[in-house]
């Protein structure tokens, strides 16, 4: 059990680091919280009209979701790999160092999975483009993503990440709870645009 704690925490602590207000501070982009959703992820990353911050984001933010996984996985085993996982998403959306207010998880929800259960992480990533691809709304694509992801699991043979899979796709949605308000007014933003 005390291993897992340990997991715990320092997948936490990698989650917690908030790479999109990082680099667009590092890069003079302004205050992410005043920008469009007020967000700190690539999505909102991306409002600033820096493509290139917003790439950066996505990678780094997904990357702190698998390097816990792969840590945890190859000094500790597969239970310290879920549990990382799940640390690191709540880390991202609730930061300390940012009075709990953090994102809404959906590249480091894609970047677990990837190293978690690649199979699930690639057909992640797909519904993501797929809901993001028709609607142009990134948002969608995160609640696509999410709403599949736990078929997926079943389907494409992780059963141990089931739990893991239903709580995640739950997280993701409460997240998300102010842009499925703004998409039930269709008000939502497409990718890109500062507000709609
Ligand atoms: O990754 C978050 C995305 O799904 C929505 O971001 O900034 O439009 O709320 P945002």
């Amino acid at each position: 059990l005390m291993l897992l704690i340990l997991w715990a925490v320092i997948g936490y602590g990698l989650g917690s680091v908030p790479f999109g207000l990082i680099l667009t501070r590092a890069m003079g982009l302004g205050d992410l919280r005043k920008i469009g959703s007020g967000n700190i992820g690539t999505t909102n990353v991306l409002r600033t009209g820096n493509k290139g911050a917003a790439a950066l984001t996505l990678l780094l933010d997904g990357g702190k979701g698998a390097v816990a996984v792969l840590l945890a996985r190859t000094l500790a085993g597969e239970d310290a790999a879920q549990v990382a996982a799940l640390a690191a998403f709540l880390g991202h959306c609730y930061p300390i160092w940012l009075g709990f207010k953090g994102g809404k998880g959906v590249a480091t929800f894609l970047g677990l999975w990837l190293a978690l259960a690649w199979p699930v992480g690639i057909a992640c990533c797909l519904s993501w483009l797929v809901g993001a691809a028709v609607t142009r709304i990134s948002s969608m694509g995160a609640l696509v993503a999410a709403a599949s992801s736990t078929f997926w699991v079943v389907f494409l043979g992780h059963g141990t990440g089931f739990v893991l899979g239903i709580v995640l796709t739950l997280m993701v949605f409460w997240r998300h709870r102010a842009n499925i308000a703004r998409l039930k007014a269709g008000t939502e933003p497409k990718i890109g645009q500062k507000s709609a």
